[in-house]
C-alpha cells in the first residue's frame, strides 16, 4: 500500500501587532499605502496601530487603533489620513522649548508600542524621515521604509511616491494659467516646488509646454532668459510660461530662501525666486511679468492612479517583507519592478544628471531654453 503523504503547507505569521506612520511632508499616494498594509496585515490576522502626526506621534505615544473600516475608500484621498510633521527627529527631539533641551527619544518610544504588543513598524517618508527609521530598526524595532516625495530625489526608488501626482497638479495649473497669460500678454514665473531637485520642474515645465525652465542644477544666465523671452514674444507668440525651481538660482549668486527651521531635516525652505525674477525680466525687456508660485498646491488633492498603484504596491511589498521578519529595507520601485534596498548609513538623493535625462534632451531638441 502507498502512503501518500500529504504536506500541508501552513503560513505562519509571527508577529501579531505592527504600526504603521507616515513623516515628513505629505504627498498623493500615502493613505493607498495606509490601505495596502491596513488590509493585507489584517488578512494575516495581524492588528495594526496607526502612529499619529509622524515622529511626534511616535514619541508621544498618540496612536489609533485601524481596521478595514478605518481605511475603507482612502486611496483615492490626498494627504495622509494619520497626519505627519516634517520637522522632528526622534534621536534629537526637543523636549523643552523654553530650554531648547533636546534628547533621543528612541528606546523610550520603543518601549512604548512594545508596551501595546507592536513587533514592527512600517514607515513612509522621506530621506530625513527614513534616517530615522534606520536609527529606530538598529535600535530594536524591525522597521521596513517606504520612500515618498514629491521632489522625487530619493535613489530607493524612481518615481517616488507622490511625484507623478505634483506633476500632474502643476501641469493642470500651468495650463490654466496659460488662458490667461494669452489674453493679457504677460510673461509669468511659476515657482515650483522640489527643493535642491529638478525634476518636479522639468516633468511638470515640460508637459505643461513651458517656454524656459530654470532648475537648480543649472545656474541661469538672467540675459539668456531676457533675451528668449523678448525673441518669444516678438516672435508673435502672445505669452511666455517660466517654470522656475524653487531653489534655481542665477549664475554667481545663492538661492532664494523664505525661511530656516532649526529643527528639520532639511532646514532651507525655498521661496522667493519667482517674485526677485518676475521684476528682473519686467525691468530688463519692458514686458509685464507676473509671479505665480504653486506651492503646496502641487502635493495636495487627489492622487493620480500611478500614485494609488505605486502606494498600494509597496505597501504590499513592506507587510511581506515585514510578515517573513525581513527589515532594515527601504522598499521601492525601478524601471517598474519592485525593488528592496538596505537603509542607507549616508544619504544618496537621486540626482538629475541633464546630460543623461531623455526629457532634457527632448526638451533641448524642441529649443526650450534653460537659461543658458
Ligand atoms: O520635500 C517636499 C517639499 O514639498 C519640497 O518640495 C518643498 O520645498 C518642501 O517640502 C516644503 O516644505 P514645507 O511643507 O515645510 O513648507
Amino acid at each position: 500500500m502507498i502512503i501518500l503523504l500529504k504536506i500541508i503547507k501552513v503560513e505562519v505569521f509571527s508577529l501579531k501587532k505592527i504600526a504603521i506612520m507616515t513623516a515628513g511632508g505629505d504627498c498623493a499616494g500615502l493613505n493607498s499605502v495606509i490601505k495596502a498594509v491596513v488590509m493585507a496585515a489584517i488578512n494575516r490576522n495581524m492588528k495594526v496601530v496607526g502612529i499619529l502626526d509622524g515622529y511626534i506621534g511616535f514619541v508621544e505615544g498618540k496612536y489609533v487603533n485601524l481596521d478595514k473600516s478605518s481605511v475603507y475608500d482612502i486611496e483615492t484621498k490626498g494627504g495622509t489620513i494619520l497626519g505627519s510633521s516634517n520637522k522632528e527627529c526622534p534621536f534629537h527631539y526637543l523636549v523643552d522649548k523654553k530650554k531648547e533641551k533636546y534628547e533621543d527619544m528612541v528606546k523610550p518610544s520603543i518601549e512604548n508600542l512594545r508596551k501595546i504588543g507592536v513587533e514592527g513598524m512600517i514607515i513612509i517618508g522621506g530621506d530625513g524621515t527614513l534616517d530615522s527609521a534606520r536609527v529606530i530598526d538598529e535600535a530594536g524595532m524591525p522597521v521596513v521604509g517606504i520612500p515618498k516625495t514629491i521632489d522625487n530625489d530619493m535613489s530607493a526608488s524612481s518615481p517616488t511616491i507622490g511625484f507623478e501626482t505634483a506633476v500632474q497638479n502643476s501641469v493642470e495649473a500651468i495650463r490654466k494659467l496659460k488662458t490667461t497669460a494669452f489674453s493679457h500678454r504677460r510673461v509669468f514665473v511659476v515657482e515650483m516646488m522640489g527643493r535642491t531637485s529638478g525634476y518636479l520642474t522639468l516633468y511638470g515645465g515640460f508637459a505643461s509646454g513651458a517656454d524656459i525652465i530654470l532648475l537648480p542644477e543649472l545656474d541661469y544666465d538672467l540675459d539668456v532668459v531676457c533675451n528668449k523671452v523678448k525673441e518669444i514674444m516678438e516672435s508673435g507668440k502672445r505669452y511666455v510660461i517660466i517654470a522656475a525651481s524653487e531653489a534655481c538660482k542665477e549664475k554667481g549668486k545663492t538661492e532664494t530662501v523664505a525661511r530656516v527651521l532649526k529643527d528639520s531635516f532639511e532646514q532651507k525652505r525655498y521661496g522667493g525666486i519667482a517674485e526677485k525674477l518676475s521684476k528682473q525680466i519686467e525691468e530688463i525687456t519692458g514686458y509685464e511679468t507676473r509671479p505665480m508660485v504653486l506651492g503646496h498646491l502641487q502635493r495636495g488633492g487627489e492622487p493620480c492612479t500611478v500614485d494609488i498603484l505605486l502606494g498600494a504596491r509597496l505597501g504590499d511589498y513592506a507587510i511581506n517583507l515585514l510578515s517573513d521578519e525581513r527589515h532594515g529595507y527601504i522598499v521601492g520601485a525601478k524601471e517598474n519592478v519592485l525593488v528592496k534596498t538596505r537603509f542607507p548609513k549616508i544619504r544618496e538623493p537621486r540626482v538629475l544628471d541633464l546630460e543623461d535625462n531623455d526629457i532634457a534632451r527632448t526638451a533641448r531638441d524642441m529649443g526650450i531654453c534653460f537659461g543658458v
